[in-house]
Formats: structure tokens, sequence, C-alpha cells
């Protein structure tokens, strides 16, 4: 009996140590252990040994079952152990990879151009008007001084749409209806920023919709001066404090002295003979002004001999071509990525 008891321990054992995984170690524990496990059975064989032995193969009996239930629980923590570590290592990740870049959209460089042209103004107490971009013949041109059959009405192309209506082919009849809007009260300070169309091609500087933005002062004792001071304020802050503005000769129907205003190249300050934007000229033509026409003050109830104005209309692509450093006006529309991320 004993040494049959030193058997099933040895066998239990190599079960033991041989199961791959929890399962086989559960069946080795019924087999040897269960109820009608062959320990079990050997027990119940005991009423055959004499009384005399019993205690000492009760005992062997004993010490054989803690063993087999200790080795099993071993086991079993070593099996569990080797479960976890497999798990984990089968769901590792690695913390170092680099993460899923998060495609984030941004503002179109018009936008941001106008958004600076914008801030600009507004720091100097301008105000933001708007105006329709289907515009009366009458704002966009009489009451800019442009009547019927005016030649200068030649210098925009524009798209009608009926004989009195029209799509606006500048943001000057903002002037007009923001000059009405206040029935004579001055001071008006005022930039107007939008869309206008005009009957032109499409190419490298030309579009047939593009983007201005007008401006209008109006007030007693305005002067050419105010004008110089402001466009160049706003070139050395569109363009860098090193940026010089200059004047020509020039004519509208709405103002009296015109202009044209120039910046110096803000790329290569003039000394570069290949520069793509101003190609060597070292000037940019920028924008229009000039002090509001009298006819055009009072046809919008304001009286020229009390008050006098400026005013001045830009073009946004133009700005933001020379801002940085663009020579295609076409990019703007495209909607090409490889050229938009690049802002
Ligand atoms: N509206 C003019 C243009 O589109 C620009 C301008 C505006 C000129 C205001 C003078 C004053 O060419």
């Amino acid at each position: 009996m004993e040494q049959k008891i030193q058997e099933l321990r040895a066998a239990a054992q190599a079960e033991i140590s041989g199961a791959a995984d929890l399962k086989e170690l559960d069946g080795v524990r019924v087999k040897f252990l269960g109820k009608k496990g062959e320990l079990t059975s050997l027990l119940r064989g005991m009423n055959q040994v004499s009384a005399e032995d019993r205690p000492k193969i009760g005992k062997v009996v004993n010490e054989a079952r803690a063993e087999i239930e200790k080795l099993i629980a071993d086991k079993n923590s070593a099996l569990k152990a080797a479960a976890l570590q497999n798990k984990l290592a089968s769901e590792k990740i690695d913390v170092t990879l680099p993460g899923r870049k998060v495609h984030c959209g941004h503002l179109h460089p018009l936008t941001l151009t106008l958004n600076r042209i914008k801030e600009i103004f507004i720091q100097m107490g301008y105000s933001v008007e708007e105006g329709p971009e289907v515009e009366t013949d009458y704002f966009n041109f009489e009451a800019l001084n442009l009547p019927k059959d005016h030649p200068a009405r030649d210098m925009q192309d524009s798209f009608y749409i009926t004989e009195e209506i029209l799509l606006r082919t500048q943001t000057s009849p903002v002037q007009a209806r923001t000059m009405q809007k206040n029935t004579g009260n001055a001071p008006i300070r005022m930039i107007a920023p939008g869309r206008v169309y005009r009957r032109d091609d499409f190419d490298a500087s030309h579009s047939p919709m593009f983007h201005q933005v007008e401006g209008l002062v109006v007030d007693r004792g305005v002067t050419f001066g105010d004008l110089i001071g402001t466009l160049d304020f706003f070139c050395k802050q569109m363009f860098g404090e090193n940026t010089n503005i200059r004047l020509r000769p020039s004519f509208f129907p709405f103002t009296s002295v015109s202009t044209e205003c120039d910046c110096s190249c803000p790329i290569c300050h003039g000394r570069d003979s290949n520069c793509k934007v101003c190609h060597g000229a070292g000037w940019l033509e920028i924008l229009g002004a000039g002090e509001v026409h009298p006819k055009v003050l009072e046809m919008s109830g304001y009286s020229p001999s009390v008050v006098s104005g400026f005013a001045f209309g830009m073009g946004v692509e133009r700005i933001a071509m020379i801002k940085y450093g663009i020579d295609d006006l076409r990019l703007f529309f495209e909607n090409d990525l490889r050229f938009l991320n690049q802002f």
C-alpha cells in the first residue's frame, strides 16, 4: 500500500508539472483528488489495512494528498502568471511611436491677409462696413461721379444684369452707401472689404472675381497729408517697418486729387533684378486713392465747404501676393492643397 501511494505521488507530480494550461491542470486534480480520483479510492481501501498499520498509512496518504494539493496550487499560480505574461506581451503598445496626426484645416491666405488688413484699420478706429455684390448702377457709378456714358466707365468692364443692376466692379459704392446711411454726420472712418467682379480674363494677374478693401474718411479738416500718413502706416504694418510708399498722380472720377500708391518691395527691397514679385522694379502698385471729390460728398449729403475726406481702394489678392511672394493669382482660387498647406 505504501509503495502504491508513493507511485501515485510520483505519477501526480509528473502529470502536474506536465500540465500545459489551467484546464489540463484541473483534469489532473480531478484524476487524483476528485471524488472518484485515484488517491480517494486508495483511501477507501484503508479498511483493508490492519489497524496497526492504519495510522502510519493514513499519515502517508495525508502527506501525499497535502503535497499533491500544494503542487497543484503552485502550478496553478505559475500557469496564471505565465498567462498574464503572454497577455501583456501580446497587448504591448509602444508608447514611443509617433501618434496619428489629426489633420486640422486653417485659414485661406486671402482670409489671413484680409484679417490683417482689418486689424490694422480697426486699431486706427475704422469701422467695417458691407455692401451688396449685386449693386445698382446708381451706387456703383452715378453716385461716384460717373454719370451714364462717362468714358471712365470703360475703365472697368462690367457684368450687367439689367440696365440698372450689375455685379459691383469695385467696393467704392460702399462709400456712397455709408455716407447716405450717416445722413451728413461726420466723422466717417470706415473700411469695406468684399468681392468685386469684372469682365477680365483669368490669368496670372487677373480674375473675373477678386477682393477689394475700400477705405473712406470724412471729417472736418481731413487733408491729403492724412491720406499719406495713413497709407504709410498701413504699409509699414502690413509689410514691415522698413517699407516705404511712393505716390504717382492718377485719375479716378470720385477723387479730385487722385493717386496711385506703390510700396517698396518687401521681398528684395529693390536689390534683386530677378525678384519674382517686383521683377527688379523695387516698387509695387498696391492701391488707388485720393481726396473725395466734392461732387461725391454733395451727392451723398455732405457739404464740401464743411467737411473733406480721403478714400482708397486696394486689391486683397495683390496685397497677399506681395506679402507671401506669390507670382500667380490663380493659385488663390484653385484650392490646390500643396499650395494652401504652406500657410
Ligand atoms: N475703386 C477704385 C478701383 O477699383 C480704387 C479707388 C478707390 C480709387 C477709392 C480711389 C479711391 O480701381
